[in-house]
């Protein structure tokens, strides 16, 4: 899509990290009325990263390409299908801010099945943001930026998305509309329990529970509800691989510790819990959302990987 397009359709929900003034699309820039200008870069996103170094550690553009494998094989797509059906659903929901996108898998697919709805999604790392423009064939509107400080004009969302990163509350809930909502992914208790298993002498704790994130959230949103979604694989030991790579629960560990040979399944486990401003506006009329279809893909990273090449 052509970068003037992705960036000037729809509302225009950019400020300036700067001065905050709101920032409009001119050409291939984003430019505000105290004429500080961010260029659109050839692949399709915008960096409003401010001062921010722009990366985190242990992510880097091989961990993200390895996320990007184990995303499209289909290893979460029982999360994404279900982030689809819950967005498709809420009511008057136009604008939705995936925060720290990665690189940009559940973006993607909301861009493509829930074509009405405006996608912007962002993260602190210029590497992941550059794979998710790079691989996006519709119009998401990418940009690197910090959850701290967000360069979004103040309740111009109506979704936020956060899936299984960090949150900055007090930031999102002044970029959510009165009415909005914002949808967060944790991990599930049984995210990854074989993993887990295989790693107990080196984790803090083998077992994992979430109820502090959920705490954490209800002291922010009222809760509306959680949704546990979780799935099984059988998975080849080249994707036990990949997976391994990539996975946080596993980026302090010294890999030649843990013999992935020792279990052939692995679990991914999300639990989804929305929510909705503590002191909410009613909002003025409600919208039903449009009906999703399922997809039907097997997973197979370390295929899907050979087939690209
Ligand atoms: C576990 S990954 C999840 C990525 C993606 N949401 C997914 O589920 O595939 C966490 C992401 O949060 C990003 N991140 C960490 N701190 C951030 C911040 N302050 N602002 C924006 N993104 C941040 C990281 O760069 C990383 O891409």
């Amino acid at each position: 899509m052509n970068n003037t397009i992705r960036f000037s359709s729809g509302r225009s929900v950019f400020r300036c990290p700067i001065c905050e003034e709101p920032l409009l699309c001119e050409k291939n820039s984003l430019v505000c009325s105290k004429h500080h200008s961010f260029d659109i870069s050839k692949h399709g996103y915008v960096n409003l990263a401010g001062g921010t170094k722009g990366s985190t550690e242990h992510y880097d553009k091989e961990s993200f390409q390895k996320r990007q494998q184990i995303l499209e094989a289909g290893y979460y797509s029982h999360i994404s299908e279900e982030l689809i059906d819950i967005v498709g659903s809420l009511p008057n929901v136009v604008t939705v801010l995936d925060c720290g996108c990665g690189e940009g898998f559940y973006a993607r697919e909301l861009d493509q099945r829930l074509s009405e709805k405006q996608l912007i999604a962002f993260d602190i790392s210029r590497d992941s943001i550059q794979l998710a423009a790079k691989s996006d064939k519709g119009g998401v509107q990418w940009f690197v930026g910090d959850s701290t400080n967000l360069p979004i004009r103040s309740h111009s969302i109506n979704c936020i998305l956060d899936i299984f990163a960090p949150a900055n509350y007090a930031e999102f809930r002044r970029a959510m509309s009165r009415t909005g909502y914002i949808v967060k992914v944790v991990p599930g208790n049984g995210h990854l329990k074989e993993f887990r298993e295989l790693a107990k002498d080196h984790l803090r704790k083998s077992e994992y529970s979430n109820q502090s994130l959920v705490d954490y959230f209800e002291k922010h949103f009222e809760l509306v509800e959680r949704k546990l979604v979780s799935r099984t694989f059988e998975m080849p030991l080249e994707d036990r691989e990949i997976f391994a790579d990539m996975t946080p629960l596993l980026f302090n560990i010294d890999r030649s510790q843990i013999d992935l040979t020792k279990t052939e399944t692995l679990t991914v486990e999300g639990e989804i819990l929305i929510g909705r401003p503590l002191d909410r506006e009613e909002p003025k009329k409600a919208k039903g959302g449009k009906s999703n279809k399922a997809k039907n893909t097997k997973p197979n990273a370390s295929k899907s990987k050979k087939s690209k090449k």
